[in-house]
């Protein structure tokens, strides 16, 4: 134990120079670091969190399970040997908060877990829950950006020269990704929150869509030097979506309803032919590069599809139709392609004689995994805890989509009317009783 709890010394003899890792190979010790931290932040806490959304009383047991296995992980960190690596990497210095989110949220679950509910308690509670379910919400980000911080701190990546194509890559790949998982979301538990702010999807889309290309249409070229052919391409991409996202912002109001629209589609469209055409050096690498942008043109194609006939301009509200899978799985896909399209990870396949046929099977194998996963997460969602108590009838109304467990004359009524005012009155009492919080009927279900 001792050893495992003194600060290891960081050595650097073997780092060759204008490197940030030695050639050795990564040691057993490190593997299960890796290992261990992966399914800790990985599997273990997002399962948890969502056991913590539904109240589940198999919360509690499971985080303690996952705090267990990162302690364990986080000792092992310190102790291994094998690959060296320059001791001032990005993975080191972010842990911190990762600590300090988890240290945090380990003591405000311990003080939730006691139920203490007189006096001042009962007002301090309420404010306690938020904050830990705000904290909760943040941990699967938080450990995403610290997950990727350790791949490339193994592998010396993204240093120097390097950072920026970097950041492009991690940041709009993971950017992909998180939309992908949000539209799948939002299929299946979006509709009530939309219904009650009164919004319909491409709303949101075009919102951040209008943000994200302001930001870009000043921060991609480095103001007073000369414009180079990237910087042209990267600003021109900015002002598209700026342009496009205010008339999506027009067009998902109409007759003073929410509607839907195609923009947020075309712009996904635009971007990925814009990104098909853009070559690199390496053959690889354009290789890649026009997978992932005929991926996403692919994405925006079947989602003007799935608005305009399948859903035939419908909120989508009802059982999710198989299409609608497609178009969160190609958005997923394409996030993994762009962020495998970073120059050094080509390199390296490149060096290891990997052809891109083989490498975006890879990618693309990924993506699956990662959406069977979230697609988990959302069952998982609508069947545990205070969802799943029939008693309580909450099943079904959660998502209004058909999800949740048999429920069969509700089901066939939303069919057969459509928005039917039955289901219009289950969902409303629903939003209510989940705005109210559940404090009280949490109670017994902890215990
Ligand atoms: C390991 C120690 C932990 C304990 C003892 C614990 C305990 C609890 C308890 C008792 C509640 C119910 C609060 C209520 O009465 O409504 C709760 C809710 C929750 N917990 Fe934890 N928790 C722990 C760790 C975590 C972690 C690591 C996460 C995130 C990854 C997390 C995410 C959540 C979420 C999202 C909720 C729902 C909050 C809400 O209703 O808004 N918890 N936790
Ligand atoms: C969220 C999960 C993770 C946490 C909290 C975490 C935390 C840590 C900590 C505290 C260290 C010691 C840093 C130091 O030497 O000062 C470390 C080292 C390391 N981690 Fe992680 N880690 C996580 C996931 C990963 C993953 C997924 C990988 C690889 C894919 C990884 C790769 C590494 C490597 C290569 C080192 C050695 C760095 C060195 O010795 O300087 N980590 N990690």
């Amino acid at each position: 134990m001792n050893v495992l709890l003194r600060r290891h010394e960081h050595h650097t003899d073997k780092i060759p120079d204008g490197s940030a890792v030695s050639l050795d190979p990564i040691d057993s010790i490190l593997w299960a670091h890796i290992f261990l931290m992966i399914i800790a932040f990985g599997i273990i806490f997002p399962t948890g969190m969502v056991l913590g959304l539904t109240k589940s009383r198999m919360h509690v047991p499971t985080q303690v399970f996952g705090t267990v296995i990162a302690v364990v992980a986080f000792f092992l960190a310190h102790a291994h040997k094998g690959r060296q690596f320059t001791p001032d990497h990005i993975h080191a210095k972010f842990v911190i908060y990762v600590v300090l989110i988890m240290a945090a949220q380990v003591g405000l679950g311990v003080y939730l877990r006691l139920h203490l509910k007189r006096g001042y308690q009962a007002l301090l509670r309420p404010k306690i829950v938020r904050v830990h379910g705000v904290l909760g919400k943040m941990i699967p980000v938080v450990a995403w950006v610290q997950m990727l911080f350790g791949g490339i701190t193994a592998l010396g990546f993204c240093r120097s020269d390097h950072l920026g194509q970097c950041l492009a890559h991690f940041i709009m790949g993971s950017s992909f990704i998180a939309y992908g998982m949000i539209v799948l979301i939002m299929l299946y538990l979006g509709q009530p929150w939309l219904r009650r702010i009164n919004k319909s999807q491409e709303f949101l889309d075009s919102a951040v869509i209008t943000a994200w290309g302001i930001v870009n249409t000043f921060t991609e070229h480095r103001w007073g030097n000369n414009w180079s052919h990237k910087d042209f391409q990267h600003t021109a991409m900015g002002i598209i979506w700026w342009c496009a996202g205010i008339l999506g912002l027009l067009l998902s109001k109409r007759n003073g309803r929410p509607s839907r629209n195609l923009i947020p589609a075309v712009v996904i469209f635009l971007t990925g032919w814009a990104m098909s055409g853009h070559a690199q050096a390496l053959m690889l690498s354009t290789k890649v590069h026009a997978t992932f942008g005929y991926t996403l043109m692919s994405a925006g194609i079947v989602r003007i599809i799935e608005i305009s006939f399948v859903l035939r301009d419908g909120s989508g509200e009802g059982e999710v139709k198989t299409f609608q899978h497609l178009t969160p799985y190609l958005l997923i896909a394409s996030g993994y392609c762009f962020m495998g399209a970073n120059e050094e990870q080509l390199l390296l396949v490149a060096s290891l004689n990997v052809d891109h046929v083989s490498y975006l099977l890879c990618l693309y194998s990924i993506a699956f995994l990662t959406y069977a996963y979230v697609f988990s997460l959302i069952v998982l969602y609508t069947k545990s805890g205070k969802n799943a108590t029939p008693g309580k009838n909450s099943d079904l109304q959660v998502n209004g989509n058909g999800l949740a467990r048999d429920h069969e004359p509700f089901r066939e009524e939303t069919e057969n009317r459509g928005t039917a005012a039955a289901q219009e009155f289950e969902l409303l009492a629903l939003i209510e009783s989940d705005e109210e919080g559940t404090d009280a009927r949490s109670v017994d279900e902890y215990k």
